[in-house]
């Protein structure tokens, strides 16, 4: 396994939309085992591949707190196919926008489709933290990040924040 560079906002990389993985290879494998290390190396609860520079519908998250055993999620191709009416409000960030969070309105529940690493079709039904999280991945997917979800004033402040940060690293 490898620690991959998380690829910071804005970049185009993150605004496109992924194509899905039509074959599940050693390739696919190996990559969502480096997203699980990324991810816990950053540390985070969740991770994209586009956020590695990667344009396959691939995700991986895990809630679990500290003290919790690890339950790993490794998603290729998730779907969202059912969503609860009711929503939940709560603050997000996203290892693309390093200390920058913001309130984001989400479905309460959720039941999603995905291939697990060994191309079996699973189902999970996500309520809570997993619920936010799937989402938040999901969008990224589809060139959506938390901060698209905030005032424009907002939105372009911590934009205007992440392109000097950028400048900084270079
Ligand atoms: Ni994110």
């Amino acid at each position: 396994m490898a620690k991959l560079p998380i690829v910071l906002a804005p970049d185009p990389v993150l605004k496109q939309t992924c194509q899905p993985v039509e074959t599940i290879d050693d390739d696919v494998r190996a990559r969502l085992d480096d997203m699980v290390e990324t991810m816990y190396a950053a540390p985070g609860i969740g991770l994209s591949a586009p956020q590695v520079a990667d344009k396959r519908r691939l995700i991986v998250c895990d809630v679990a707190r500290e003290g919790e055993s690890a339950q790993v999620f490794k998603m290729v191709n998730p779907e969202i196919v059912w969503r609860s009416d009711e929503k939940v409000v709560a603050e997000e960030g996203c290892l693309s926008i390093p200390d920058h969070y913001g309130d984001v309105s989400r479905f309460r529940e959720i039941k999603v489709t995905y291939l697990d690493p060994e191309g079996a079709s699973q189902e999970v039904e996500a309520n809570g933290l997993l619920s936010a999280c799937i989402q938040h991945e999901i969008d990224h997917l589809d060139g959506v990040l938390f901060i698209d979800y905030l005032t424009p004033l907002k939105r372009n402040m911590i934009l205007r924040k992440m392109k000097k940060l950028k400048r900084l690293q270079k």
